[in-house]
């Protein structure tokens, strides 16, 4: 028995293996420095920050900036991210990068080291942002600037003078989605701060309640209620149920009130659940969250199944594989920024091999085993950190060679240290067209990455392949810290 799993694992190396000759025919490094690289994927966030900077900011050539935000409408909403390379505080997006940088803690802490601190303070920086967006019952403030106005310039965050439109949802005006993420992001936030913080996570928790009851008693999708202030810049495509079951799952983690495992299993009974799982559609996260406490509490293996599901269309031995594979082994899947999909589904497999050991699931006539997805999970990584045929780094600063012209305006426009008079909105303009490399790092950044066929153009203008955003790095962090102490 012993014997034939052995070998039935060895195969399924192998299988791997095959899939990405790039990474095991010894064409490239053994091991990278994930140590470094975890450093500098918390170090991103400080560039991405809003407000006032502490003094002890380290990336120096970013500088306070939108600090009358909300002022207009008297109340404040200052701090929080820019979520990519842009101006703009999108809450749907940001509250979903907090929910992942707090479950990278939660699942990786133990692994975080010297970087626990950093982590905290990234993951502060926003859930102190959040508690400001819901401070006022029934009513979430869910989005600051005016895209329109904002990306018809280019400006750097200190200098910025359009509009600073403050976005809301409430009852009348509801926003279930938004919502229900931001109760997800301080729930899991409750979970992380929990042994370094109890007051902190008491307060994020009670917050957390309160949200997700607001999501739940006024239902109905932001898309309708504020429109073309989020749509098409995150609009909800999946709808806000995934959002409600997500949140409720982080709730019931959070408080082991059955209320809220009730609600998220009762709300997510069907048939046919998406594998996917990024900053709109949360359905292969709410499998493997609630695969395991659905299965210890109520003997049933509703969850576990679709968790199975999202690894039978993911994985490379599967037969009913449906996930695509560059030809240099990247995952990928048409449309927008491909590189959501290999880090946070990096991040699901990874969560899943330390949930299953070596309970295998299957995969038609293939018996899978998670402990295969260690490898599979290491080659996105190795590829993303340049194991690949450009043996390019898609992380900003790290290796020999890494993208130059990311679209982002703070890194691309000479800092105020070097450039102290502001730029007006079409004065960055030409900034952005010179084929100069930015002047500023920002260390850490993962960009949208490479196109189908492994090339990469690292064109400051082609936004979907250069664009950084908080999303793609959070679950990073998560990986990069399991593999710096497991490589
Ligand atoms: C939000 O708008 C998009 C684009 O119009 C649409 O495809 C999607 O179905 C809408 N979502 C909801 C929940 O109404
Ligand atoms: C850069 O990308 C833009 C937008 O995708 C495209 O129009 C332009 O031709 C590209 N430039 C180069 C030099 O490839």
């Amino acid at each position: 028995m012993a014997i034939t799993r052995l070998i039935c694992y060895l195969l399924q190396v192998m299988v791997v293996m095959m899939m990405f000759p790039m990474v095991f025919n010894g064409l490239v490094n053994a091991n990278h420095d994930y140590a470094d690289a975890l450093m500098k994927s918390i170090l991103f966030f400080e560039g991405q920050r809003s407000g006032k900077l502490p003094s002890t900011q380290r990336l120096t050539w970013r500088k306070d900036s939108a600090l009358q935000d909300g002022h207009d409408m008297g109340v404040d909403l200052v701090g929080g991210y820019y979520d990519a390379g842009d101006n703009l505080k999108f809450g749907f997006p940001m509250a979903f990068t907090m929910t992942l940088l707090a479950w990278s803690m939660i699942e990786f802490g133990e692994y975080l080291g010297p970087e626990f601190g950093h982590a905290s303070e990234a993951l502060q920086w926003g859930t102190d942002y959040l508690l400001k967006a819901t401070a006022e019952a029934n009513k979430v403030y869910v989005q600051v600037g005016d895209p329109y106005a904002d990306h018809n310039c280019w400006e750097r965050p200190e200098d910025m003078d359009t509009a600073r439109t403050v976005v809301y949802v409430d009852a009348q005006h509801p926003g279930s989605e938004v919502a229900a993420e931001i109760a997800a992001a301080l729930a899991a936030a409750s979970i992380a701060f929990r042994a370094s913080q109890s007051n902190y996570a008491d307060k994020l928790l009670q917050r957390s309640i309160q949200v997700f009851d607001f999501a739940t008693k006024y239902r109905g999708s932001y898309n309708d209620s504020v429109g073309r202030w989020v749509c098409p810049f995150y609009c909800d495509f999946s709808g806000y149920e995934d959002e409600l079951i997500w949140g409720a799952a982080w709730l019931f983690k959070a408080t082991k009130n059955v209320q809220y495992l009730n609600f998220a299993v009762i709300t997510g009974r069907k048939p046919v659940w998406p594998a996917e799982f990024g900053w709109d559609d949360k359905h292969a996260g709410i499998s493997v969250l609630l695969s395991k406490v659905y299965i210890f509490l109520k003997d049933s293996t509703e969850y576990y199944n679709k968790a199975e599901d999202f690894v039978c269309n993911t994985v490379p031995q599967s037969p009913t594989r449906t996930l695509k594979y560059s030809p240099g082994g990247l995952m990928f899947k048409p449309g927008g920024s491909n590189m959501q999909n290999p880090t946070s589904i990096s991040f699901l497999l990874l969560v899943l091999s330390r949930y299953y050991g070596q309970q295998n699931f299957n995969c038609g006539s293939v018996q899978v085993n998670p402990s295969t997805f260690v490898h599979v999970v290491k080659s996105q990584v190795d590829y993303i950190l340049g194991d690949n045929p450009l043996q390019m780094s898609y992380m900003v600063g790290y290796g020999a060679k890494f993208p130059q012209r990311i679209h982002h305006r703070g890194s691309s426009l000479p800092s105020k240290d070097t450039h102290p008079i502001g730029f007006k909105c079409k004065e960055g303009t030409p900034y952005f067209q010179s084929t100069n490399p930015n002047p500023n790092l920002l260390t850490g950044a993962l960009i949208g990455g490479p196109d189908p066929n492994d090339a990469f153009f690292d064109n400051r203008s082609d936004f979907a392949h250069s664009e950084p955003t908080t999303y793609l790095v959070a679950p990073m962090v998560g990986v990069l810290a399991y593999f710096k102490d497991n490589a």
